[in-house]
């Protein structure tokens, strides 16, 4: 940046006001707008809300205020990190570093060390920097999507909080988010840009200074530019309507159509599900692909674009596992921009109650729902290993059925406070003293199989996105929900039942067949294939899998199967390897079964795992 540059500090009461305002600041030639936050206010949540107008607004650079001291280092640094692909290079973070008690009571903090804001500072760096750019090497002839030698750990530790990362998704495109920060939180040397007041004179060690001042045209002497706090005489308010805007009220939206069949995308980013190896399949981790697959769905009709959620890399032996692909950005994030890109279609992401905060998410979730016109969703999950707790403040925390207990008093904490509630807890499981400031009611998936899980269906859920796609295996699952619900004193058809299902279309069932065959070949590349039986390896800990149970059995198994069949490794992986279960034929066969199912009453639609997109 050279120049006198100038920044405006924007807030407005409502969405409509705040996206003419950010517009006409970038006409007006202002370098970034900064969105001020405070975990108390009633507002749209900053981070939410820029990655929304990172989508309406084409130049200007965009600076949420995020605390260090009311979320996880590793969110924030991830939130940022999707931010900045979103907006394509436009994220500036405002460091701030709320210890208001209220505020921190909120997450369940009593007190906050002030050094903490200069490691979270340090971490999110860190954890930017985690990806070289090149790491992403999508060699075909290898198979390997990226090169493990290119992305690190981070392993930092500090006597506040320890987070061993890499980043869950690519360097962001500006390698660094701008830091910006005040010149009182003491951390001049970590930041970009340092707002100061210009009475107290620029302040030294810090690369570009920014006075803060009312109005523009004040800058004083010595400074780079500034930042006004009230740049209204440049907001030229525009009535002009926009494409693609989303619905301002209920009743903009188009009236929803009745369809006896319910279909979501479940884009998955990370994982054996997606094919990249073709020079034609588009980048799944670039923004404009997500956009066209969400636009697309929309006009297809369906009823949901469902982001799913890994809180760590995926390893193999300790190094990051390179067959794997990358991009699973910050799903609420990603969605609030794919809100501004769309209309009328479900945003659903997937977000753990084992490592979030009820007050922060139900916040954010809640923010989605303003920005999106009432389409957010939410996929309860309570993640299944404490190898993603290395991430996050807690490190590997609770077992399996006491994370349910959690997510039961979790849930129930974010409804009371989308209904405006105060909710006070103070147990070792949940510990928060909160108000709801913004009423929501996103629509509740859940995800897990586990009588635990299905118990939280049964009590909370409007949908599930359901393991069990087999009829035989749908049907017990749906008799069994249904035992659940009546249990709760809920109607049977409270939950919508969603199993993940693909689907391979041909004109004729060999065609179709051919295909799917053909996708499944593409999925088990070779070093994927040998990494899958590395899991069986029993001398070594390999993939932090549940599978090693009956570990020497299946090693037997699989080897009398190759013998017998003459397979090789790629042949024997792919013949004993779960995969989605698939739809396969031609559109009346497959309309002819999904009718079946229907007519059975065992689901109400499918959650189809997206793997291929065009360029
Ligand atoms: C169809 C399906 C999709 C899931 N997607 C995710 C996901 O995207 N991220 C995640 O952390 N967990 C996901 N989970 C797993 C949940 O974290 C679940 O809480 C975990 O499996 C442990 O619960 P369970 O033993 O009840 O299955 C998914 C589970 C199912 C059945």
């Amino acid at each position: 940046m050279t120049g006198l540059l100038f920044a405006a500090e924007v807030s407005a009461p409502d969405l409509a006001t705040l996206e003419r305002r950010v517009r006409a600041e970038e006409d007006a030639g202002y370098a970034f707008v900064t969105l001020p936050d405070d975990p108390l206010r009633g507002g749209v949540e900053a981070g939410v809300l820029a990655a929304f107008l990172a989508r309406r607004t084409a130049r200007i650079g965009l600076a949420p205020t995020l605390h260090t001291s009311t979320t996880e280092p590793f969110h924030l640094a991830t939130q940022l990190a999707g931010l900045d692909h979103a907006s394509l290079g436009r994220a500036g973070w405002v460091v701030g570093a709320t210890a208001d008690p209220a505020a921190l009571a909120t997450v369940g903090r009593a007190a906050v060390d002030p050094a903490e804001v200069a490691d979270v500072v340090e971490v999110a760096r860190g954890l930017w920097d985690s990806w070289e750019d090149d790491a992403v090497i999508k060699d075909v002839a290898t198979g390997r999507f990226l090169d493990p030698s290119r992305v690190h750990h981070v392993h930092f530790e500090s006597p506040r909080f320890s987070v061993i990362g890499p980043l869950i998704t690519p360097r962001p495109p500006q390698g660094q988010v701008v830091v910006i920060g005040s010149a009182a939180l003491g951390i001049t040397d970590q930041l970009d840009v340092v707002l100061a007041d210009p009475a107290q004179g620029r302040p030294a060690g810090a690369p570009l200074v920014f006075a803060s001042v009312h109005d523009v045209g004040d800058v004083p002497p010595g400074f780079d530019g500034c930042i006004c706090s009230a740049p209204a005489t440049t907001c030229r308010p525009s009535s002009a309507a926009r494409p693609g805007r989303p619905c301002g009220s209920p009743s903009a939206c188009p009236a929803p159509r009745t369809a006896s069949l319910h279909l979501g995308v479940f884009f998955t980013g990370a994982g054996p599900n997606l094919l990249w190896t073709r020079p034609d399949f588009a980048d799944h981790t670039h923004i404009d692909t997500f956009i066209h697959v969400a636009r697309t769905l929309e006009r297809g009709l369906f009823d949901a674009f469902f982001l799913g959620e890994g809180l760590r890399v995926r390893e193999n032996r300790g190094t990051v596992y390179d067959p794997d692909v990358a991009g699973r950005p910050d799903a609420i994030t990603q969605l609030a921009a794919l809100a501004a890109e769309t209309t009328h279609i479900g945003l659903v992401a997937t977000q753990n109650t084992t490592y979030n905060y009820p007050a922060d998410l139900a916040r954010r979730l809640a923010s989605l729902n303003t920005v999106s016109g009432g389409r957010a969703g939410w996929n309860i999950v309570t993640t299944d290993n404490a190898w993603t707790g290395e991430n996050f403040r807690h490190g590997g925390w609770l077992p399996h059925e006491r994370r349910y207990e959690r997510a039961t008093a979790f849930v129930e904490a974010a409804k009371a406070l989308w209904r405006g509630e105060r909710v006070v807890a103070a147990t070792d499981l949940l510990t928060l003293d909160a108000t709801g400031a913004i009423p929501a009611r996103p629509v509740l998936f859940q995800a897990g199989d586990s009588p635990g899980g299905r118990e939280l269906a049964a009590r909370h859920a409007d949908v599930v996105f359901s393991a069990n796609t087999s009829c035989v295996k749908a049907a017990a699952y749906a008799a069994d929900l249904r035992r659940r619900l009546a249990a709760h004193g809920r109607a049977p058809d409270a939950v919508r039942i969603l199993p993940g299902a693909s689907v391979v279309l041909g004109d004729t069932a060999a065609e179709a067949r051919e295909k799917a065959d053909w996708i499944r070949r593409e999925q088990t590349t070779g070093p994927r294939a040998l990494a899958y039986l590395e899991q069986l390896d029993p001398s070594r800990g390999t993939l932090p899998i549940e599978f090693r149970t009956g570990k020497l059995a299946r090693i037997a198994a699989w080897r009398e199967l190759a013998a017998e069949r003459d397979l090789s490794i790629r042949e024997l992986v792919i013949a004993v390897s779960p995969g989605h279960e698939s739809f396969v034929g031609t559109p009346g066969q497959i309309a002819e079964e999904w009718g079946r199912y229907l007519r059975d009453g065992v689901v109400d639609g499918f959650n189809y795992p997206y793997r291929i997109s065009r360029a």
